[in-house]
């Protein structure tokens, strides 16, 4: 696999949905929905600032004249992530057995009304010490609206910093995940949502700082583990309010996502590349109305 290997975008999803007489809101039969294949990796400590600074990562100089991380990383993510979870780059705290990616099946659906996605994986090793004693696991999306810079090509990088919480260069214990000059009025903000494991779910967002409240859009999210397979499902208003990315037919946005696994906190998540989600138009996860 060669690192400049060129991501195949396109998903063939023509046909792929149901015909059925009544769109009501109820969540479409999953198993007509095509997958798309993302594997998380384990990001150890490589925030925007590691990402940018030319010295350190190969990919700096190509990422600001507009290569997409995916273009470059998308068929390696497996590989980088063993890299770095066993110490070898860029993670002074190894933590012993932790798993360097997890493959996650990623499908998307709308009515209309509203749009679904469903994550599903099988759970890999674990049993490290309980960072979230309550959560063995979560799962969080965001959504950005093609407004803040490099987030067309970084994903949620740009919400990644060297001073936020569990960072080794973090001096406040408070600060968590940020855009740089991030506001919700100037829709230089991504819009975050999590379901936890114990039960229950967030809708909120990343500007100036991360807010884990105050989202109008999720409806719901629902997560079970079946043997060693996971679910986890949302359904979320097309549109909602402040903090919310507004999506509708023909429209794409920028997407990402990350998995808390075996009990994790803070930076120690396996996290995906930057995507792109299209609601009724052609991305790398096609939301496609059901
Ligand atoms: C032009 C291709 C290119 C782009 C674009 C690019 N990278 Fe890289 N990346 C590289 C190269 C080359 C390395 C160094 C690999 C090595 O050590 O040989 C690297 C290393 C890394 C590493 C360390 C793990 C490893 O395998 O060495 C991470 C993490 C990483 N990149 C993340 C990103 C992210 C996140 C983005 C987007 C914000 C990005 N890269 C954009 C080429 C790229």
């Amino acid at each position: 696999m060669t690192r400049m290997s060129k991501l195949s975008l396109l998903t063939a999803l023509a046909s792929a949905c149901c015909l059925t007489a009544n769109a009501t809101a109820a969540a479409p039969d999953w198993s007509k929905v095509p997958a798309k294949k993302i594997t998380l990796f384990y990001p150890g400590v490589s925030p925007l600032e590691w990402i940018t600074k030319g010295s350190e990562h190969g990919g700096a100089r190509a990422l600001r004249k507009g290569e997409s991380c995916a273009s470059c990383h998308h068929d390696e993510a497996a590989d980088m992530g063993k890299k770095i979870a066993s110490g070898q780059k860029i993670e002074p705290k190894p933590i012993k057995g932790k798993a360097g990616s997890i493959p996650v099946n990623v499908q998307a659906a709308h009515d209309g009304t509203n749009l679904y996605l469903r994550f599903s994986w099988k759970q890999p090793p674990g049993g490290a010490e309980k960072m979230d004693k309550d959560n063995a696991v979560k799962l969080a999306f965001m959504l950005e609206d093609n407004k803040v810079p490099g987030a067309n090509l970084s994903g949620c990088w740009e919400t990644c910093h060297a001073d936020a919480r569990t960072m080794p260069d973090a001096k406040d214990d408070k600060k968590t995940k940020y855009v740089k000059e991030g506001s919700v009025a100037s829709g230089k903000y991504y819009d975050l949502v999590q379901w936890v494991s114990k039960g229950g779910k967030f809708d909120g967002h990343v500007a100036d700082k991360r807010v884990m409240d105050g989202g109008k859009a999720l409806v719901e999210a629902k997560g079970e583990k079946k043997g060693d397979d996971w679910v986890v499902t949302f359904v979320r208003k097309l549109t909602g309010g402040d903090g919310d990315v507004a999506l509708a037919a023909g429209k794409t946005v920028n997407f990402g996502f990350a998995i808390h696994d075996d009990h994790t906190h803070g930076r120690f998540h396996h996290v995906s590349l930057g995507y792109t989600l299209g609601i009724d138009a052609k991305a790398d996860i096609t939301a496609a109305k059901n």
